[in-house]
């Protein structure tokens, strides 16, 4: 079953969202997602399946472009290096890897210039160049807001303790907090 975090939905199931993504799911290259660990507790395929998610959600809430967001959602940490392993002097691993994900994508799938723009900055405010596009300042908002639900859930779930709403809470509060870095 494919589902994302906080959901319950099977997103085979979910065909408006499904039918936008699934040639990147049948991938190669979207699969070894599956062999990386992400933040804390999640893989990188996880991680990157709950921001196409809620990428796509809120942008076909705003009337945006869903389907170029739940694409790049998918897309956006397409690099194939654990980070703790992988050190680079010249640039910052947000920078790095945002233009390393880009690329990766590129060479496997047409990407359009709202999804490059998306994945390229989807780090910002951490990398300098300001995003082009409204559905770009939202995968920023729910990159972060996925990478602190994964955390808090790992941690609730490793300390036994049910407390979704706090988690929710701490989550909103600790993304408020990086927006603002
Ligand atoms: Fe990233
Ligand atoms: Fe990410």
């Amino acid at each position: 079953m494919l589902k994302a975090i906080l959901s319950k939905k099977d997103l085979t199931l979910f065909r408006e969202y499904y039918s936008c993504v699934n040639d990147l799911l049948d991938s190669s290259e979207v699969a070894r997602l599956h062999e990386f660990g992400h933040h804390i507790g999640t893989t990188r395929f996880q991680h990157s399946l709950n921001v196409s998610y809620y990428n796509f959600l809120l942008c076909r809430k705003l009337h945006l472009d869903a389907r170029s967001a739940a694409r790049a959602g998918l897309l956006h940490d397409l690099f194939f290096y654990d980070r703790k392993s992988h050190e680079n002097v010249l640039r910052s691993h947000a920078e790095e890897h945002a233009s390393i994900a880009l690329y990766n994508a590129s060479l496997a799938f047409p990407i359009s210039e709202l999804e490059g723009d998306m994945i390229i900055n989807h780090m910002w405010p951490m990398t300098p160049h300001l995003p082009r596009h409204r559905e770009t300042f939202i995968i920023t908002f729910v990159d972060k807001f996925c990478a602190c639900a994964e955390v808090i859930e790992y941690a609730t779930r490793s300390t036994g303790k049910k407390c979704k709403v706090a988690a929710m809470s701490a989550a909103m509060l600790l993304m408020g907090l990086i927006s603002r870095r």
